[in-house]
């Protein structure tokens, strides 16, 4: 242990991140909702609206892909951080949702960085055309412009909200402009008067909410207030440490999220993982543990697994234990959330018993390799360990963990002791209430 006796500021602790432990819709809207009951502030920093959060809050259900889920409760206030790549079609449209609604979305309690970076109609023509000249190898994106916004963004000429302010975004569109590939233009003639009427139309709108983030977050955290992360995507989709090529184009780890709202790393107090009792995925790439038989239908039915944004049908497989182990630690997770575990136990009686992966074999059978592979040749050779568990149904008015059927705790023990992180939080359905949580909390 290194010690440094400096003169050092204490730092408050009250950042919680929540962040997905696999290929994204493990159920983060739910779990963020839950704990937003006890937030000052939600931030969402990462992605744009290739996430599909669905939660169900008061009996309605709200599948949002922008604005973070907490807004339901109407008691934070919620921040869109630098990070976040925004579609203003999109944002506006959920605005006006959630208002029909009854929902509260005003300057006072949406807060809109400057800094964001807007994707324009032309990165969806760009995102589609890619995938059409990607053919057999196409990641299977949303099709929401997010790779080529980043790349306008890498190559900083990028439109951001602040042109939006400033009127500076038509000079950024000409500049963009010389460099969008001919196929683009020649199908779409009028493309670039479209995202200059789009900035446009959009300017005087979304201005109100834009602002300086940053400020309002330094505050936050001098003052101790509660704030909750909201991520997006997940580990495995990173751009960084998730499968390459078949990846998003952010970094939703715990660090990407905090680092694309920059707050600093000291003040993180609990970094949750969620995950579901099986595994899903959308998109095209590898998929260690999936089942691609009638117990994968089974799951896909079950689970209702179909995409919040594309409607896609999702990819199922068993839980990946490897996969959940690596990525908890790579995200420092102190406290994991495990969700569907009613949705895993009907599996298990309808199909005689549920598999988690507990190993991955190299081609050979001679070494067990206990982390996720860089090299995706390597995962097509490998073979797969599997421990076996019984179904269960959840009883009516589960409350707490002592409610849960012994087989359901068994399941939930054999996988805390494996990943050596505790579960702290337990889904049993889709709404707000469907949540059983171990251990106390304490509000001062
Ligand atoms: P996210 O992208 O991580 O927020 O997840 P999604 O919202 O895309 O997908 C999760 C889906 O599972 C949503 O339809 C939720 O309503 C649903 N859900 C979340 N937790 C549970 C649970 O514990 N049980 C059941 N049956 N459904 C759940
Ligand atoms: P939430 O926040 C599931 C996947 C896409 C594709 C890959 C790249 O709801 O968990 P992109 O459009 O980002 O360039 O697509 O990433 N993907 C998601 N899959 N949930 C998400 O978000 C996702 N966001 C991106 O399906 O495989
Ligand atoms: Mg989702």
């Amino acid at each position: 242990m290194l010690d440094f006796v400096p003169l050092s500021k204490p730092m408050t602790q009250n950042v919680i991140t929540v962040n997905g432990d696999a290929w994204g819709d493990e159920g983060k809207g739910k779990v963020l909702c839950f704990l937003a009951q006890w937030a000052d502030l939600i931030v969402r920093s990462t992605g744009g609206n290739n996430a599909g959060h669905t939660v169900v809050y008061s009996g309605i259900k709200y599948p949002l892909h922008l604005v973070p889920t907490g807004i339901v409760r109407g008691t934070a206030t919620c921040v869109m951080a630098p990070g976040m790549l925004v579609d203003l079609n999109v944002l506006w449209d959920e605005i006006k949702f959630l208002r029909k609604n009854g929902i509260e979305v005003s300057p006072k309690n949406l807060k809109i960085s400057d800094r964001i970076t807007v994707i324009l109609p032309y990165n969806i023509l760009k995102d589609e055309w890619e995938e059409k000249v990607k053919g057999d190898g196409s990641i299977g994106t949303t099709k929401r412009g997010i790779g080529p916004t980043v790349e306008d963004k890498a190559a900083r000429i990028a439109v951001r909200m602040i042109d939006l302010q400033k009127n500076t975004f038509e000079n950024r569109i000409e500049e963009i402009f010389r460099t969008v590939p001919y196929d683009i233009i020649r199908e779409n003639p009028n493309i670039q008067q479209e995202c200059i009427d789009y900035c446009k139309k959009y300017a005087e709108l979304i201005d109100p909410f834009i602002c300086n983030t940053q400020v309002i977050l330094n505050e936050a955290c001098e003052a101790g207030k509660i704030i909750l992360f909201e991520g997006a995507q997940s580990f495995s989709l990173s751009l960084d440490h998730g499968y390459y090529p078949y990846c998003s184009s952010t970094n939703p780890d715990a660090s990407g999220t905090l680092s694309a709202a920059c707050i600093g790393p000291l003040h993180a107090k609990y970094c949750i993982g969620v995950f579901k009792a099986y595994t899903s995925r959308v998109g095209n790439g590898c998929f260690p543990t999936e089942l691609n038989d009638d117990v994968g239908n089974l799951i896909r039915e079950m689970g209702h697994e179909y995409g919040t944004t594309t409607g896609r049908p999702r990819r199922c497989g068993w839980l990946d234990l490897v996969q959940l182990k690596y990525v908890a630690q790579a995200n420092s997770q102190n406290c994991l959330a495990i969700n569907h575990l009613d949705t895993i136990g009907q599996i298990g009686l309808q199909h005689g018993e549920i598999r988690v992966c507990t190993s991955y074999l190299s081609a050979s059978q001679l070494q067990e390799i206990s982390y996720v592979p860089t090299d995706l040749t390597d995962v097509r050779v490998l073979s797969y360990q599997y421990k076996s568990f019984p179904g269960w149904r959840i009883p009516d008015g589960c409350q707490t963990y002592q409610d849960l059927p012994k087989e359901a705790r068994d399941y939930i023990e054999f996988i805390e002791n494996f990943v050596g992180v505790p579960i702290a939080f337990i889904g049993i359905g889709p709404n707000d209430e469907d949540m059983i949580v171990r251990g106390t909390f304490l509000h001062q």
